[in-house]
């Protein structure tokens, strides 16, 4: 063909990749790469034809990609209404979720209608949640625009709402039909909230992926650059590993848990701070280096695991530390935390980087012990 004529593909990773997610409720795709936005259409074709289309966003995300999403949506042929959120996890609420579900009622949603989740962990999260409740359970597709909701929110099938009381104390299981990956949409992500997309992925490497940890050490100025064909790499890894855990322990009583490390800490931070201040991810980084500090102190851990975690979290602009402050009201926040086994707080340690293990035998005066210390800056 002659140059003049090829078509014009704008596809900086490659060729949009597929990884198949196993799932009680039937298998799904998750499409990754730069451009896999227009495989929307193909994805809702055939038998499984829904009757309507209901789009959730918010503003942040339309106001960058709102025509890109909508032009997909027309091309596919089927109806479609909105609703739009404003941006932020001050939306995953009960009131959010009912602005949702009357406004797909509205239009006209019926058993036969798809819920399209357009946008961070947030709108993934409601959406979820939404269309498991939505006539006791209609079809939705993530389509994920946040690093953390790629590697880690969209897969897995979690949905749910914040309550007064709590973070995701109301949700269900429910999993998409399929999830879209488009790398492109990354372009427009606020630089903090990418760090922490990259905290999740760390920890993702962390627990489970010895090489991935080591590729993303070595190819950190070109993975914060922004290098598509790497990240795409990064991010499909990280995809399967995700499934592959949630394939084995889809309802978390095992497995599962290890996805938690340095949440045991995070979940404390969070809660202590009035979900405010640091990001989740940011939390996170602070709570992994944390768990691999108690793990070296247990004798749990290979001694050097902190000291590297803490260099790559760094390298990547996550904090490390903990401000002296806090202190008392963490270690409050973490005597209230649900997260228990049955011989107390649970904790994710690395034996080595690559290979996780939960253990809810630490005593608390063990870990509070450490905390201080870590608070006051070793
Ligand atoms: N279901 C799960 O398994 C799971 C796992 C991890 C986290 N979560 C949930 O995910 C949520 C956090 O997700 P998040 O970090 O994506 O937060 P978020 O949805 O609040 O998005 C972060 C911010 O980035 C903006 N944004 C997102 N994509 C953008 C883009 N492409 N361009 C410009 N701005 C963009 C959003 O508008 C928002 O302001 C939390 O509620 C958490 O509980 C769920
Ligand atoms: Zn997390």
């Amino acid at each position: 063909m002659p140059s003049g004529k090829r078509k014009k593909v704008k596809n900086r990773g490659g060729e949009p990749r597929t990884v198949r997610v196993r799932s009680t409720g039937g298998n799904y795709p998750a499409v990754i790469g730069s451009g896999s936005l227009s495989r929307l259409p193909l994805l809702l074709k055939g038998k499984r034809r829904p009757s309507r289309l209901h789009l959730v966003s918010d503003r942040n995300v339309l106001r960058h990609h709102g025509e890109a999403i909508r032009k997909q949506l027309r091309r596919t042929g089927i109806p479609f209404s909105e609703t739009v959120l404003a941006p932020g996890e001050g939306s995953k609420t009960m009131e959010q979720m009912q602005r949702i579900l009357r406004s797909a009622v509205r239009s006209g949603c019926d058993r036969n209608s798809c819920m399209i989740a357009f946008g961070g962990g947030v709108v993934g999260d409601i959406t979820g949640y939404a269309a498991a409740s939505l006539l006791r359970g209609v079809e939705f597709i993530q389509v994920p625009a946040s690093l953390l909701a790629m590697v880690d929110a969209s897969v897995g099938g979690k949905t749910g709402v914040n309550i007064p009381e709590g973070k995701n104390l109301a949700g269900a299981f429910h999993q998409p039909r399929a999830v879209i990956m488009d790398l492109d949409l990354l372009g427009t992500l606020p630089a903090r909230q990418a760090r922490a997309g990259w905290a999740e992925i760390i920890k993702t490497a962390a627990i489970r992926d010895l090489r991935l940890l080591s590729l993303i050490e070595r190819e950190r100025e070109a993975l914060l650059a922004g290098s598509p064909p790497l990240l795409a790499k990064v991010v499909e890894r990280c995809v399967r590993i995700k499934a592959e855990v949630v394939e084995e322990d889809e309802r978390e009583s095992g497995l599962r848990m290890i996805l938690n490390f340095g949440h045991t800490l995070a979940h404390g931070i969070e809660a202590a701070q009035g979900y405010g201040r640091l990001l989740h991810g940011e939390a996170v980084a602070v709570g992994m280096v944390f768990a691999a500090r108690l793990g070296e102190r247990l004798g749990v851990t290979r001694e050097a695991t902190a000291d590297r975690l803490e260099a790559l979290l760094a390298a990547f602009g996550l904090p490390v530390h903990l401000s002296k402050l806090s202190c008392s009201r963490i270690l409050t926040a973490m005597g209230r935390d649900k997260k228990r086994g049955p011989r107390g707080l649970r904790w994710v340690f690395l034996s080595r980087p690559g290979e996780a293990l939960v253990r809810d035998d630490v005593k608390p005066a063990a870990w509070q012990a450490e905390l201080k210390k870590f608070i006051q800056g070793k």
